[in-house]
């Protein structure tokens, strides 16, 4: 018998200093429809997530409640364990870093560097930040505060416990280089590579100041390092020195995700303790980029969050899940805003998936007594549905491969798509006239059902309880526990002679004049100030620009891919832009000139580098260009099939 594949996904292991946000929720949906589909490949996955429960933040958060750190925290955990079950999150551990199993791997990690040299005791002055908690020189501060948040640092001057974090530096650039994708984005493999160029210090790794957290074995004053002890739930969990068996089972893991604020923890001291305990590396660390809410990222500490529990009850599991997998580019930030989670429910979800299952079914119910019926060879408008299921198949595979979550989706959405073209091509109500044509248009709903079998597999990593929904309708999945990411790829698996019934839609429209932003806490919203300008860009003479002023600005080729119009505002249309392999939504003050259907498909010229900002609740994130006389208005279109994309200059 073949070895089964062993896939070890993690998340961070998050602080439980207040409740999470849906900047947490994404990056535990994003690795557990990873998980999903991972394990729909065949592969045995361990999928981890946890919690990172010491250190001086904590201890201060809850002196500052009047409660014991490990009661305080208790409660967070519980919280954030009943998130990850409302959520769906299939997680197959849940490491707590109080818990003894991690505690004792911990404390013999710390005796077994000490033991050989890489761990040793001297004299600590420097600044400490304790939100991040991160230890800083004097060189590193930005005008003397922390260069990660902003905020105020303390001085430290302590004896303490140091890591020999230097001594692996060439080793580190050596396996970087030799790994190309050890570091995901390649935007954060740089900006590593060039960290650890500019000289690695040895590590502080223990603190005498403060009580919460493990000990160091030998010396009972010292706690060690918060972020050593994190790091090493990795391993902790699968039963480093604990359970050989189990452990060298799972270990290397194939993805630490987390987003970009924490990946030089995972990609420079993490690796340095691994060669240090002789372990071998993880095979990808990859960060994504932050979901920001105006007035800058969603954090705990700054108060700004947005509460998933609060948007799961309002829009249920899978659109929310939908959403957030689909919200941040591959690597990039992202703007969160409720009226664009509604507007991607709206056109994605209603109009595109929605609307292509209840056409469906009418249809079969109509013409076909609700029975699938068998079809006939293929034609050339077949094929062409056929080519694309396979394509798109294989498309999203790969980018879920690369972790690119929202190139996997937008690829998945083409299928959806096409399949409802394919119903205006094939005109199935015309059909159904003659009696002549009904072979034909027994295909017809047969590749309709089979367009509908294949999207469903691959979307559902990302909303587990979809099939089982849709299959209440169509009938077509036997045992959907053991559906396999490969039956996707083949087409023509859908079960002839299936009974179909109508009921009610998967995503009903929700109504954007019905918005409240209820789960942005209100006075957080009134506190989030939107940041300053940019600065004007400097112009030669008062005259003329010159080319390099010109050249500032990012103008790109942009394809319409979905258009509405914004609820209470006459003259703005909210458009959903391709631009390349990334997506972008506008709004623009074009709707008494344009309808929204004389939008979509057509290449527009956007200005791609505009400082994003809010126009009516919804992030715009550019300025389509438009000429406009007294009257009259012309959005500016590109006739020409060339790419979205492309720079115009
Ligand atoms: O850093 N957008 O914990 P943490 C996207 N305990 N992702 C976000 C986000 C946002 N606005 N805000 C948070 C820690 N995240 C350490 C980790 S691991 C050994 C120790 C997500 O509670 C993102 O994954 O501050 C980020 O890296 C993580 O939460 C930080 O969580």
């Amino acid at each position: 018998m073949q070895e089964k594949k062993v896939f070890y996904i993690t998340t961070p292991i998050y602080y439980p200093s207040d409740n999470l946000h849906i900047g947490h929720a994404y990056t535990t949906v994003a690795a557990d429809c990873m998980a999903r589909f991972k394990r729909m490949q065949g592969y045995e996955v361990f999928y981890l997530t946890g919690t990172d429960e010491h250190g001086q933040k904590i201890e201060k958060t809850a002196r500052e409640k009047g409660m014991e750190a490990i009661d305080y925290v208790d409660g967070i955990v519980k919280g954030i364990r009943q998130l990850w079950d409302t959520l769906l999150i299939s997680n197959n551990d849940f490491i707590r870093t109080s818990e003894p199993r991690h505690k004792e791997v911990v404390q013999k990690v710390f005796q077994k560097l000490f033991d050989q040299g890489d761990i040793f005791l001297s004299q600590y002055e420097g600044w400490y930040c304790t939100p991040c908690e991160t230890f800083f020189t004097e060189r590193q501060l930005t005008d003397g505060k922390c260069p990660d948040c902003g905020r105020d640092v303390e001085l430290l001057q302590e004896e303490s416990y140091f890591f020999n974090m230097a001594k692996y530096a060439p080793r580190l650039l050596e396996h970087i280089d030799a790994h190309p994708d050890f570091i995901q984005p390649e935007s954060r493999r740089n900006e590593i590579v060039n960290f650890i160029k500019s000289g690695l210090d040895d590590l502080c790794v223990s603190r005498t100041t403060f009580n919460w957290g493990i000990k160091v074995p030998f010396n009972e004053k010292h706690v060690i390092y918060v972020w050593v002890d994190a790091l090493i739930n990795y391993l902790s969990a699968i039963g480093y020195l604990a359970d050989e068996e189990k452990f060298n089972h799972y270990w290397p893991a194939n993805v630490h995700l987390m987003a970009k604020d924490i990946v030089r923890f995972h990609a420079i001291i993490w690796p340095a303790l691994l060669m240090a305990l002789d372990l071998p590396l993880p095979q990808k660390v990859c960060a994504h980029g932050w979901i920001m809410l105006e007035g800058g990222k969603m954090s705990k500490s700054k108060g700004n969050v947005v509460d998933p529990r609060i948007l799961v009850e309002k829009y249920g599991v899978d659109a929310v899940r939908y959403y957030l997998v689909k919200e941040l580019t591959f690597g990039q930030d992202g703007y969160y805003s409720e009226e664009m989670l509604v507007s991607r429910i709206n056109s994605d979800l209603a109009n595109d998936l929605g609307n292509l299952i209840s056409r469906t079914v009418a249809m079969i119910s109509r013409y076909f007594a609700g029975v699938i019926p068998a079809p006939a060879p293929a034609t050339g408008v077949d094929e062409s549905l056929i080519q694309t299921a396979r394509q798109i198949c294989q498309e999203a595979g790969e980018k879920l491969d690369k972790l690119d979550f929202a190139g996997y989706l937008i690829s998945t959405l083409k299928l959806v798509s096409r399949a409802n073209k394919y119903i205006d091509e094939t005109e199935p109500w015309l059909l159904a006239k003659d009696e002549m044509n009904r072979e034909r248009l027994a295909t017809v709903m047969y590749n309709l059902a089979e367009s509908i079998r294949i999207a469903l597999i691959l979307l559902s990593p990302t909303m587990p309880t979809l099939m089982a929904r849709a299959n209440r309708q169509l009938g077509i999945f036997n045992d959907i526990s053991k559906v396999t990411w490969a039956e996707a790829g083949q087409w023509g698996l859908c079960p002839v002679g299936s009974q179909v019934k109508k009921e009610e839609a998967l995503f009903p429209r929700i109504d954007l004049k019905n918005l409240e932003e209820a789960a942005v806490r209100p006075e957080i919203k009134a506190a989030a100030k939107p940041e300053p300008p940019a600065p004007a860009p400097a112009k030669g003479n008062d005259e003329f620009i010159s080319i390099e002023d010109f050249a500032r600005m990012d103008l790109r080729i942009a394809e319409v891919m979905a258009c509405e119009k914004m609820a209470k505002a006459d003259k703005l249309l909210i458009l959903r832009l391709k631009v390349g392999d990334e997506e972008r939504t506008v709004v623009s003050g074009i709707a008494k000139h344009y309808s929204p259907e004389a939008l979509i498909g057509k290449k527009v010229v956007l200005l791609a580098n505009l400082k994003p900002t809010k126009l009516r609740g919804v992030m715009s994130q550019g300025m389509i260009l438009a000429a406009s006389g007294d009257e009259e208005l012309e959005v500016l279109m590109i006739e020409k099939d060339l790419p979205s994309g492309s720079q115009v200059k």
